[in-house]
């Protein structure tokens, strides 16, 4: 958009629908704008989505981005403010036409709010993806091309680490790493080809064991990496992991790759115990289940894993082969150690959806 006749823009309304994700090698630890001090790798939910519309309109003249927001049809004072903040960050290098519009963002999620997951990379994500399909159309482009998912996964960092890898269908890598050569710390990459198809139609059930606000904020939890006396050695470990799961990933060897996603939560956790503060993420009941899945796993012999992300909820991941013996023993065993016997089930998944 170069000049004010070609500013005669209509009004008009875009709409996405991006899915959360779930790192099996976890992205802990950020440096410099929002890059990683690791490369992680993650799963694409399926059901676990935020869908977001944004409307704009000609006619702002005050120089700067411009926004009204709701959630679910309620204003939100305090993503609001975390919005301005994030749209007045990347108006000057990557949407310069913010200056001139006024956007009406809408945005609703697919869990329920009392599941103690909120997804800043679902939200994220899916506004990334509406500002970068504004563009395209401001542009007379149309195409959702490569380029439209790389500065969709760049703007989505920008906004949340986490949220980059989710506009990829089934696996996404973020990081620079040896064994994914095309990998980046920018923005993350498809990794569908380098993911045996076992692993495409895998469940991840998450079981929700609290549903109260995160005790720190993933930010801030980033942030205590750089005073932990063992982050040299965890990036290390980080780096050393991702080369051992891609194998397994691609040759479709479950068995590593439960190994490396257990041991991955766990460290994830005991980063936080050991950080300065130090924060206790689990409760009690999240050690309950971890166990139990332990024990079933060698009981069974049945592959079902666990991981977490910064919180006490528990993903249950295991292969769509075993689905009905993993849920009859989920809901048998697991479901009484989950607050109001919530679970939320979801499996890998196809990637974001244009929906307007
Ligand atoms: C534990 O992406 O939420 O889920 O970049 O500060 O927004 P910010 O952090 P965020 O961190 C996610 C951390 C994690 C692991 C992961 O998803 O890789």
């Amino acid at each position: 958009m170069s000049n004010s006749t070609e500013m005669e823009i209509k009004n008009n309304k875009v709409g996405w629908e991006s899915p959360s994700n779930i790192a099996i090698i976890k992205y802990w630890g950020k440096y410099g704008n929002q890059l990683p001090q690791n490369a992680s790798v993650s799963f694409t939910l399926k059901n676990a989505a935020t869908r977001t519309f944004v409307e704009w309109r000609n006619g702002n003249t005050t120089g700067k981005p411009e926004c009204t927001f709701s959630f679910e049809g309620k204003e939100n004072p305090a993503f609001k403010a975390r919005l301005d903040k994030f749209l007045n960050s990347i108006c000057h290098d990557f949407f310069p036409f913010l200056q001139h519009v006024t956007l009406h963002i809408d945005s609703s999620n697919s869990f329920p709010h009392s599941s103690g997951i909120a997804s800043s990379a679902s939200a994220m994500s899916a506004l990334a993806l509406c500002l970068c399909d504004i563009e395209n159309q401001i542009n007379g482009v149309g195409d959702f091309n490569e380029s439209f998912y790389k500065k969709s996964s760049i703007v989505s960092r920008l906004g949340s680490g986490s949220a980059c890898r989710s506009v990829y269908p089934y696996m996404a890598v973020w990081g620079k790493h040896q064994s994914y050569p095309d990998a980046s710390d920018e923005y993350a990459i498809p990794a569908e080809s380098s993911m045996h198809p076992v692993f495409k139609s895998f469940h991840d059930d998450i079981l929700i064991v609290s549903a109260d606000q995160k005790s720190v904020s993933s930010s801030a939890g980033h942030g205590l990496m750089e005073n932990n006396p063992f982050a040299k050695a965890r990036y290390l470990q980080a780096e050393n992991r991702m080369r051992v799961l891609s194998e397994a990933l691609n040759s479709g060897d479950i068995g590593g790759f439960g190994k490396i996603a257990e041991e991955e939560a766990l460290t994830l956790h005991a980063l936080m115990m050991c950080s300065d503060p130090s924060y206790i993420l689990m409760e009690e009941n999240s050690l309950a289940i971890i166990k139990k899945v332990k024990q079933f796993r060698q009981d069974s012999g049945i592959p079902v894993y666990f991981t977490l992300d910064a919180g006490p909820n528990v993903h249950v991941l295991y292969p769509d082969e075993f689905e009905k013996k993993v849920s009859a023993f989920i809901y048998e065993e697991l479901k009484p150690f989950c607050y109001q016997g919530k679970i939320l089930r979801d499996e890998v998944g196809k990637g974001p959806q244009k929906i307007c």
